[in-house]
């Protein structure tokens, strides 16, 4: 039986229930402030919409015009497809709903929580750009503080058994996103992402390459000051993944080169699934953060930055140009409890 929820939580609906879906509908319903109102599918039938309804979930296979019908809604999640959200969006822009998009449309206010966390306060569609972009961009931007950079290389891994059919339809999405972010929030002009989904068994777990080579000779950073800088950036992003852990950080030749992987700490998604952890810890932090300042807002609240820690947080701090950024084949997991599809 589900419980019954306080009132005054934000009323959040998750539009797309497959692997990202199902797992942020989880985390919304395990949130001191947000209220999971409905996940919606396109068919009745999926498994996605099943476990969500085990979840105790309401759920709906309309797609969007079930959201639209079983509005309004303070925070609309989209877990669907890079394709698809453009037609999202038009139909939710005039209710007013903050929305998050998961998918790699590129669309959106690009957002980074240890970096520009506090616009998705500001409300509208908010890109969670990609798994590889929210990992990676922490490190990279905070490195390019410091260094000037010519070429930046991201590589990104992980197991086949995490990647949904919408994530394989979007990989093209995924690559063409994750660079644009890249770019927007280091002011690199150069770089190469790659993504690589291994179906090898035990999955591998779910690791970001990055190589930043300098734009001349000297230019770079000294192998103790670069350390410093990533296990910093690396520190803040475990405020909300605590799985997110730097494996490697070198200078070899002027080039930094720095391996971070994410582990899912516990929950119903298996450790190695650290491309659902990062960008879902970083939805649920901002959802829950618009929440409270809507709360706070309110004509009942006392002090509307007590109880927020990053109230007097940097709007894109650092960002320079860039601060504000706009820009079923699951493989050996298929029978696993915590799929879709
Ligand atoms: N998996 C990851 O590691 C990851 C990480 C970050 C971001 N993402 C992004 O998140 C999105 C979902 O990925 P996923 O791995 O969760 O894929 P998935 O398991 O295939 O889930 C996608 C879900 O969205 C539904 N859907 C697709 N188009 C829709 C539409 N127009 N209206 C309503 N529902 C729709 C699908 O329903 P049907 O079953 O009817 O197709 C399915 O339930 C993708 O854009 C992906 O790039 C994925």
């Amino acid at each position: 039986m589900r419980e019954v929820r306080a009132p005054g939580r934000a009323r959040v609906a998750v539009l797309g229930a497959g692997l990202i879906g199902l797992d942020l509908a989880e985390r919304v319903r395990r949130s001191e402030v947000l209220d999971c109102v409905l996940v919606a599918g396109r068919h009745e039938q999926t498994l996605g919409l099943r476990r969500a309804a085990e979840m105790g979930c309401p759920t709906a296979a309309g797609g969007i015009a079930s959201v639209l019908e079983a509005g309004p809604f303070d925070i609309v999640c989209d877990a669907s497809n890079a394709q698809a959200h453009p037609g999202h969006w038009a139909l939710l822009r005039p209710t007013g709903a903050l929305l998050l998009d998961l998918t790699p449309s590129c669309l959106g206010t690009m957002v980074v929580p240890t970096i520009n966390g506090a616009e998705a306060v500001a409300g509208g569609n908010i890109s969670l750009i990609t798994c590889g972009g929210q990992a990676a961009i922490p490190i990279l931007h905070a490195l390019a503080q410091h260094s000037v950079c010519g070429y930046v290389e991201v590589v990104c891994s992980g197991a086949s058994a995490t990647a949904g059919r919408a994530t394989r339809l979007n990989i093209d999405h995924y690559i063409h996103t994750t660079q644009a972010a890249v770019r927007a929030f280091t002011g690199v002009p150069e770089v190469k992402v790659m993504l690589t989904l291994s179906p090898a068994n035990p999955p591998p777990p779910f690791r970001v390459s990055m190589t930043l080579v300098p734009a001349r000779r000297g230019a770079g950073m000294a192998a103790a000051a670069a350390g410093a800088v990533v296990q910093a950036a690396a520190h803040s992003v475990r405020a909300f993944a605590p799985g997110f852990a730097v494996r490697f950080c070198r200078v070899v030749d002027d080039q930094i080169r720095v391996a971070v992987e994410v582990s899912a700490p516990g929950g119903r998604i298996p450790a190695y699934a650290g491309n659902l952890e990062i960008i879902n810890a970083a939805a649920v932090l901002l959802a829950e953060r618009y929440a409270t300042r809507r709360e706070s807002a309110s004509p009942h609240a006392a002090d509307p930055d007590a109880a927020d820690p990053d109230a007097a947080g940097p709007v894109g701090a650092g960002l320079g140009a860039a601060g504000s950024v706009s820009a079923g084949l699951s493989g050996g997991g298929k029978d696993a409890a915590w799929t879709a599809s």
